[in-house]
């Protein structure tokens, strides 16, 4: 499908508008970001910064590059032009130090299938260095937690996709990281599991860390996220609390989803959604 014409740029935020973040206040940092996969610009020149301690979600539409900036973070992808940073740190020339303090659920996680998930934690925990007993506590209390503690000891060859989905959320969290990604972290999981993953990813921001996701599911974020980034190929369109986003568009009380597709919907021919 051939893209239509970008929606004017917004008018800018006022100053006060938006809470000053130092640089030392973030959990990562996306700097003048561009990727280009041959012909394919997938991130376009992106800067975002997301400050410790916040539940932060990164939208935007199909192929808006969300998942292609989680993997530059991620130290998965070159970055290409411009930099990355996980807690000051560039990713790009100290990828151990960085991705010591982070963990990242991919969309669809590779898990070993021959593997059970004690066994697939405990791997995990033994590559951050986590001493065994350690690792096996935490493993267990995580399953536990995720109610899979029935399972512990079956081969994950064959767990559905969202109990594979939940292995991969406790093999994230068995290194304490700092921060988490999660790339779309709710599709496939069933009401009570959603509930479960949420109110896990909430605790784990209010001990003090910092949660950085993709979703489609608009409600997920209206809801649970403290500041919001939406991309649009590749380029970041606004960001701010939903509150900021409503002012920006002129839509005192509206619900996200009318905000977003407000914001990127032109561009995607959904022009009734605008009037
Ligand atoms: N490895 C790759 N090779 C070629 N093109 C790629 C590659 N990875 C991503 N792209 C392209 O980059 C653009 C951004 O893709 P990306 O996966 O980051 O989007 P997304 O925002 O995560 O989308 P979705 O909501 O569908 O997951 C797309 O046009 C995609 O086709
Ligand atoms: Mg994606």
């Amino acid at each position: 499908m051939t893209p239509g014409p970008l929606p004017p740029p917004l008018p800018a935020a006022p100053e006060s508008a938006i809470p000053p973040v130092l640089p030392a206040d973030a959990a990562c940092e996306l700097v003048n970001l561009r990727k280009v996969f041959d012909t394919t610009v997938a991130v376009d020149r992106l800067s975002l910064r997301v400050p410790r301690g916040t539940f932060y979600a990164l939208l935007g539409p199909n192929g808006a590059g969300k998942t292609t900036s989680l993997r530059i973070l991620a130290g998965l992808l070159h970055p290409g032009d411009g930099r990355a940073f996980i807690d000051g740190i560039d990713v790009h020339r100290e990828p151990a130090r960085a991705k010591a303090r982070l963990a990242y659920v991919p969309d669809e996680p590779a898990l070993y299938g021959k593997l059970t998930p004690v066994e697939f934690l405990e791997y995990t925990a033994a590559l951050w260095s986590v001493p065994p007993a350690e690792a096996r506590a935490r493993a267990q209390s995580l399953l536990a937690q995720l109610g899979l503690a029935d399972r512990a000891g079956a081969r994950l060859e064959g767990f559905s996709r969202g109990m594979k989905q939940k292995v991969a959320l406790a093999a994230a969290l068995i290194h304490q990281p700092a921060l988490l990604m999660l790339d779309e972290p709710l599709t496939g999981l069933d009401a009570a599991a959603a509930r479960l993953v949420k109110d896990m990813l909430q605790e784990f921001v209010a001990a003090g860390g910092t949660v950085l996701l993709t979703t489609h599911i608009l409600e997920v974020a209206e809801r649970l996220a403290q500041r919001i980034g939406i991309i649009h190929r590749g380029r970041l369109h606004a960001e701010g609390t939903l509150e900021e986003l409503r002012l920006r568009t002129g839509r005192p009380g509206a619900t996200l989803e009318d905000v977003f597709l407000h914001l990127v919907g032109s561009a995607d021919g959904i022009a009734a959604v605008q009037s």
